[in-house]
C-alpha cells in the first residue's frame, strides 16, 4: 500500500482520460484499507472509490483521495443441491466471475458476459444486459464505512436497487467501499434467451439445447459486433440511461414517430424507450465532433478518439442531451458517473 501525489488517471479509466489525483492509494486487502482510514490524516480530503474505471467520466482533475479497489478473491460460502452461494471480493473482474460460474454450469449471471470492471462496482448500478440484472442473482455486500472505519453487511433490500441504479450511487455516494458481493447461483439452470439477439445468434451457432456456455458465448459475440472495446476505442459504454417516460407521452410521441421503439420499464405506466433511437433520429450517430464523438454502431455510446478531454466528453454530452429534448421533449440523465 503507498500513497502516490499528483498521479495520472489515464491508463486507470476506460474514456482514456489524461486527470490526475491528488492523492491515490491501492488496497489490496480489507486490513489494509482499515489501517489506512484508521490513521485520519485523509479525513478532510473528498473520495473516490475506484475500480476498473468503465463507468465514469473525469471533467477535471481530482482534487481529493483516489482509493483504487484490488481486492481479490472468490470463495464458495455455501451449497445445496440446486444452488450455490459465492463470495467474490471487490477488486475480481466482473468477468473472470462470469467465466468461472461458466465452468460450472452454475447459471445465473452468462447473460452479464463481457461487461467490463470489478465485482465491487456490479452493485453500484446494478449492472444488467440482456433482460438479466444484478439483483437477480444478488444476496448481499459486506461495505467498509469510510467515516466509522467498521464493516457493513447490506442486504438485497438494503441497496434499494432500480434501472441502473443503488443506494451506493445516490445517498452513499463514495461513503462505503464495497468489498465483497455474495451471489446465488442455480446448479438448475433457467435460462433466459428471449432478450434481445441472444435466440438467432444461438440458432446461428446451431444450439439447439442452450447451455450456461452456449448463452455466455452469443453474449460475448453480440457485445463484440457492436460495442467498441475500450482497449481500442475509449468509452464507458452507454453514456445515458434509455428514458422511461409516462405511457400517455409515449403514445403521443409514437403518433408523430410511429417507429419509436418501447420496451417494459421498471416504473409502473411508464414505457422504456432506447436512447440510442433518440440521438440517432437526432443524427449524432457515428459523427466526430473534435476529438469526441458517438460510436457508429451504437449511437448510446459516447467515445475518446484519442485526446479528447472529460470536458469535450461532457460539452459534446450535454450537446446530445439539448438537441434530443428539443425535438423528442425527453430529458436524457447520464448513467455513467460524472467526477
Ligand atoms: P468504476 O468505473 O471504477 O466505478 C463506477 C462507480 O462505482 C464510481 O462511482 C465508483 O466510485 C463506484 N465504485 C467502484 N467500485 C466501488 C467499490 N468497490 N465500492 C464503492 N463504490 C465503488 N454496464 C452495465 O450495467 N451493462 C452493460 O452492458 C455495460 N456494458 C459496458 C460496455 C462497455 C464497453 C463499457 C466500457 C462499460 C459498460 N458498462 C455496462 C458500464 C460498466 O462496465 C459497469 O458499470 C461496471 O460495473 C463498472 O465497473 P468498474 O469497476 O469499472 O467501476
Ligand atoms: N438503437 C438505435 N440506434 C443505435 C442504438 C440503438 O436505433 O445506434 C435502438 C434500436 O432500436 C435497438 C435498441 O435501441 O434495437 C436497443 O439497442 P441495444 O440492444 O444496443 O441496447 P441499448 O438499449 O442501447 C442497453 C443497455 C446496455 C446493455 C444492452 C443489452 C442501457 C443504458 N444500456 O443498451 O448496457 O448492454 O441494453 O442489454 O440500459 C451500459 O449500461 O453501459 C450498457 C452497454
Amino acid at each position: 500500500m503507498q500513497l502516490e501525489e499528483n498521479k495520472s488517471l489515464k491508463s486507470l479509466n476506460t474514456f482514456g482520460i489524461d486527470a490526475f489525483a491528488k492523492y491515490f492509494v491501492e488496497i489490496n486487502t480489507i486490513a489494509d484499507a482499515q489501517t489506512f482510514f484508521a490513521e485520519k490524516k485523509f479525513d478532510p480530503e473528498k473520495k473516490l472509490i475506484l475500480g476498473g474505471g468503465s463507468n465514469l467520466l473525469f471533467t477535471k482533475n481530482y482534487d481529493g483521495l483516489v482509493v483504487k479497489n484490488s481486492i481479490e478473491g472468490i470463495e464458495i460460502t455455501k451449497e445445496d443441491d440446486n444452488h450455490v452461494w459465492l463470495k467474490a471480493k471487490a477488486g475480481t473482474i466482473w468477468h473472470q466471475l462470469v467465466l468461472y460460474a461458466v465452468a460450472n454450469n452454475w447459471g445465473g449471471i452468462e447473460n452479464l458476459s463481457l461487461i467490463p470492471g470489478l465485482c465491487g462496482a456490479a452493485p453500484m448500478q446494478n449492472i444488467g444486459a440482456y433482460g438479466v440484472e444484478l439483483k437477480d442473482v444478488f444476496i448481499s455486500l459486506e461495505a467498509l464505512n469510510l467515516e466509522s472505519n467498521q464493516i457493513q453487511i447490506f442486504n438485497h433490500a438494503d441497496c434499494e436497487f432500480g434501472y441502473r441504479e443503488s443506494v451506493f450511487k445516490n445517498k452513499f455516494k463514495n461513503q462505503f467501499l464495497i468489498v465483497s458481493i455474495t451471489l446465488k447461483l442455480n446448479k438448475k439452470p433457467v435460462y433466459n434467451i428471449s432478450y434481445g439477439a441472444i435466440q438467432t445468434t444461438l440458432e446461428h451457432n446451431g444450439i439447439m439445447e442452450p447451455t450456461v456456455k452456449s448463452i455466455s458465448d452469443a453474449v460475448i459475440q453480440i457485445r463484440s459486433s457492436k460495442l467498441p472495446n475500450p482497449a481500442e476505442l475509449g468509452n464507458a459504454g452507454s453514456f445515458f440511461k434509455n428514458p422511461e417516460i409516462p405511457k400517455q407521452q409515449y403514445e403521443q410521441l409514437q403518433l408523430q414517430y410511429p417507429l419509436l421503439p418501447s420496451y417494459k420499464g421498471s416504473i409502473p405506466n411508464h414505457v422504456k424507450i432506447p436512447a440510442g433511437w433518440l440521438i440517432e433520429q437526432c443524427g449524432w450517430k457515428g459523427k466526430q465532433i473534435g476529438h469526441t464523438g458517438s460510436h457508429k454502431y451504437q449511437a448510446l455510446v459516447l467515445v475518446n478518439y484519442g485526446n479528447a478531454t472529460g470536458d469535450e466528453i461532457y460539452k459534446l454530452a450535454q450537446d446530445i442531451i439539448a438537441s434530443v429534448k428539443e425535438k423528442f421533449g425527453v430529458e436524457l440523465t447520464p448513467e455513467v458517473n460524472l467526477v
